[in-house]
């Protein structure tokens, strides 16, 4: 049963907690950036390299994590040469909880902190379950979950050594929805848990950390509409076509920066418009 204004009136010690000491100018709580440490997962291409580009530009620290594309390394030095600032690319399988916890580690070890950890890799085998083996299953879950996972939890472990970090969930317009016409339901339920993950860690580590998720729909990137449902994403979207990635870069940046210190558990749909009607 709820309180009522008798409980109410009982006085919490610590409560109301400070307001951070922040700028209240803008333009410098996003300048908070320069020299945080930012850990991006599935950092070689598409989203998570858009998320990378945004951060070195906001003069932050960025490990580029990668798993296959190995382009990391490269694009990586390009980033600390154009900006200044000190990147390192760490080849990490995140469905391997023991390559993850030890990346963790190296991370803190080369740059002596996390600021900010963005879990943002994931695959998808997009078929209808009545097509898809439990192997094709149980790797959609190993990564998308399994992997998320392993993240917060190794990243959740310095943040509370630190007593400050941020976390920051790729998910996707699908835990939202059911994607059309394509039936993937392993997929959307990947991400429906990372949703709702993330939601519970940002209650969970309350004291210490805030935490938030990204729900994008469709973006031109390998993993964006596949052609077979490209004018069908078209149509959906209100604004008639996929996003670029540097759209996508500006709603990390606040995520990850001073301007949204009062922001945490938020699952922010960043969709041109898909899942409005
Ligand atoms: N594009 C869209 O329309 C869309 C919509 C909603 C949500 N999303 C989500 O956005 C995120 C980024 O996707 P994207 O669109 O940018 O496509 P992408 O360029 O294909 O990125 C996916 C990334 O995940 C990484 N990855 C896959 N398996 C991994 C593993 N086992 N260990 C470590 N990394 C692994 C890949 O790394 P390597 O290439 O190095 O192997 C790749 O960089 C994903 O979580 C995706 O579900 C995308």
């Amino acid at each position: 049963m709820s309180m009522g204004f008798a409980e109410c009136a009982v006085v919490r010690e610590g409560f109301p907690r400070p307001v951070p000491d922040t700028p209240s100018n803008v333009l410098e709580q996003f300048k908070s950036m320069r020299g945080k440490v930012v850990v991006v997962t599935g950092a070689a291409d598409g989203i998570g390299y858009a998320v990378s580009e945004a951060m070195a530009e906001a003069s932050a620290n960025v490990a580029l994590w990668y798993n296959s594309n190995d382009a990391a390394i490269a694009k990586a030095h390009g980033l600390a040469k154009a900006h200044g600032i000190k990147t390192y690319a760490y080849k990490v399988d995140i469905s391997n909880p023991q390559q993850v916890q030890d990346t963790i580690a190296r991370v803190v070890s080369d740059f002596g902190k996390i600021d900010v950890f963005v879990a943002n890799a994931g695959m998808a085998i997009s078929k209808p379950i009545l097509d898809q083996t439990l192997e094709e299953y149980r790797k959609q879950m190993s990564v998308n979950v399994g992997g998320v996972v392993a993240c917060a939890k190794y990243a959740g472990e310095v943040f509370k050594r630190q007593g400050s970090g941020n976390l920051i969930i790729t998910s996707s317009m699908s835990a939202h929805i059911v994607n059309v016409p394509t039936d993937q339901p392993i997929y959307n339920g990947t991400k429906a848990f990372v949703t709702h993950f993330g939601k519970s860690l940002a209650r969970e580590w309350r004291e210490f950390a805030r935490v938030n998720i990204v729900s994008p729909g469709f973006f031109d990137t390998k993993m964006g509409a596949s052609p077979s449902a490209l004018n069908e994403a078209y149509r959906m979207a209100v604004l008639g076509r996929q996003g670029n990635v540097k759209e996508i870069k500006g709603l990390y940046l606040y995520l990850a920066s001073d301007a949204s210190t009062y922001t945490t558990g938020a699952d922010i749909l960043i969709d041109g418009g898909y899942t409005l009607p």
